[in-house]
């Protein structure tokens, strides 16, 4: 087990914890019954920012702000301008970008790597979003009447945003820049876990002439908060992404408003080897989809379905790859792979593996927290690997949401595909092979809402993004997510010179 050491414990010097205020309607205020709640830095296990806490009547008030703001400025707002708007975002947060990244790593613990190149991402998701406002186009309908008939996409108007822990800008962005493209105002709740790289990007907005209320950020806890936003009757659509229970939950809560709702859920994603991939591309990747973001990502590949007659070289040299992993502080460059972003998390996680050894998996990789990560009590877990899965087991069925994958041998093509789709999930898969034909046959057969072949997690902004099952609805990303935040209004225009009389004789 490879770790690293802080290189930074110059930024973990005595700094009392940040405190932070809601963003409501363009100014910074306390939540209104003064609630205050704790921020971990995950690498330590110690506190380190002291967060105003959204209840009801702060939601209720950014929710009023926002639809001020729809009904009234932001209305006004022409397409090029929101565009500009977009635009200057994307090159503010390119200008703070080691801020927001040094932010965001010690808020969430994921290593400093990628969360720098989460950043560059994001950037580029805020300028394609710019380029998006100005394309969001209605029709013309064929004349099947002496009618011009057409349609326009017009925003849906209030969005309340419900976001996780795992990656906070980026998800604040696949939020907020469709609404915004779409001419919609937004009230976002980050997690409780990770409330700070969303009021950063506040305070830099701050810079541009945005009228208040257009972008309201409310952290807070999702059953007070969230769960205000959810119900409030003011409120157009939820966007959310986050556990399948909790959208479950979120779906029956919308229901007597029928808000518009759109679910990015959990995911228990197959990874497919075949006998003829190429095994060292099969093998790196696969340690990237499933070790990357320290496991937490919904798309994360946490079942490995192997081809039984190449099962054991695979898992050697699968374990050989987790086990170089250098786990350490987030902070330092060197480190390859950071701490999970809560202790409720890292408990999780535990519990997980020794239900898979008890359930008669074998690890063969990690399993346990490192002897040492340099930093003390922060939530630290080594990569892991179980063997000998079957796919009824929990660990092969249940979302672990860390660096813990399931190895599960199969025979034929045939019973990969069966193995792969039996799941309530269906967020992503991959399949790995040389065969063309098969890497097609197998990419349409599997149900999930993305499928990689030969490779594994990647995602652009350009392209679609969601779940089949019981991984949600809706898709973000795209052209795609314009559908979620637009709405159709269809036109009639009557072309003739008289109206027929319909009473008349
Ligand atoms: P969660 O689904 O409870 O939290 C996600 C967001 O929803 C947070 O902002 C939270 O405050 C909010 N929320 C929670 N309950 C709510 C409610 N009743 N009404 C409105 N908003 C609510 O997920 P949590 O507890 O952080 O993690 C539990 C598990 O969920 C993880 O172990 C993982 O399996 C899964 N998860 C999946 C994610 C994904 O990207 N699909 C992201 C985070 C968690
Ligand atoms: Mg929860």
């Amino acid at each position: 087990m490879a770790t690293t050491e802080s290189a930074r414990t110059e930024v973990r010097g005595d700094e009392a914890a940040r405190p932070t205020r809601l963003y409501i309607d363009g100014s910074w205020r306390d939540a209104a019954d003064g609630r205050r709640f704790d921020s971990y830095e995950p690498a330590t296990g110690r506190v380190w920012a002291d967060v105003a806490e959204a209840g009801p009547d702060d939601v209720d008030a950014a929710v009023a702000a926002a639809r001020r703001a729809f009904e009234g400025d932001w209305g006004r707002v022409l397409a090029p301008d929101r565009a500009r708007i977009l635009w200057r975002m994307a090159e503010l947060i390119d200008r703070h970008r080691d801020e927001l990244t040094e932010l965001e790593s010690r808020d969430n613990g994921k290593a400093i790597r990628e969360t720098r190149v989460e950043m560059a991402a994001i950037v580029r998701y805020f300028e394609y979003f710019a380029g998006m406002c100005q394309n969001v186009l209605g029709e013309t309908m064929p004349e099947v009447a002496p009618m011009f008939t057409y349609t326009r996409r017009e925003p849906i108007g209030v969005v309340g945003a419900i976001i996780p822990w795992n990656s906070p800008l980026l998800m604040l962005a696949w939020k907020l820049c469709p609404a915004l493209a779409g001419g919609n105002t937004i009230v976002l709740k980050p997690a409780e876990e990770t409330p700070l790289s969303a009021l950063a990007f506040a305070r830099l907005i701050e810079q541009l002439e945005l009228p208040p209320g257009v972008v309201n950020i409310v952290p807070g806890f999702g059953e007070r908060a969230g769960d205000a936003l959810v119900r409030h009757p003011d409120v157009d659509k939820i966007a959310f992404t986050g556990s399948t229970e909790v959208g479950k939950a979120i779906a029956a809560a919308a229901a007597p408003t029928l808000k518009l709702v759109t679910f990015e859920l959990g995911g228990k994603s197959p990874n497919i080897v075949f006998a003829d991939a190429d095994l060292d591309d099969a093998v790196n990747r696969s340690a990237f989809g499933i070790f990357s973001a320290a496991g937490q990502s919904c798309m994360a590949a946490s079942r490995t379905l192997v081809d039984r007659r190449v099962r054991e070289e695979f898992v050697e040299r699968f374990a050989a790859k987790a086990q170089s992993i250098r786990v350490g502080d987030p902070l330092a460059d060197s480190t390859q792979m950071g701490s999970q972003t809560s202790q409720r998390q890292l408990d999780k996680i535990k519990e997980y593996v020794a239900i898979g050894a008890g359930e008669g998996a074998r690890v063969a990789s990690g399993g346990e927290p490192p002897a040492s990560a340099g930093l003390g009590d922060g939530w630290f877990f080594t990569p892991t690997i179980l063997d000998g899965v079957s796919n009824d087991m929990r660990v092969a069925r249940e979302e672990i949401f860390g660096p813990v994958t399931s190895v599960i041998a199969f025979s034929d093509e045939d019973e990969a595909v069966a193995r792969a789709n039996d799941t309530r999930y269906g967020l992503a898969a991959a399949v790995w092979t040389r065969d063309v034909k098969r890497a097609h046959r197998v990419a349409a057969r599997l149900r999930a809402g993305t499928v990689w072949i030969n490779n594994y997690r990647v995602w652009n902004h350009t392209m679609p993004f969601g779940g089949y099952k019981e991984s949600g609805y809706g898709r973000e990303n795209g052209r795609q997510v314009m559908e979620h935040y637009t709405q159709v209004k269809s036109v009639y225009v009557d072309l003739q010179e008289d109206q027929p009389d319909w009473f008349g004789d």
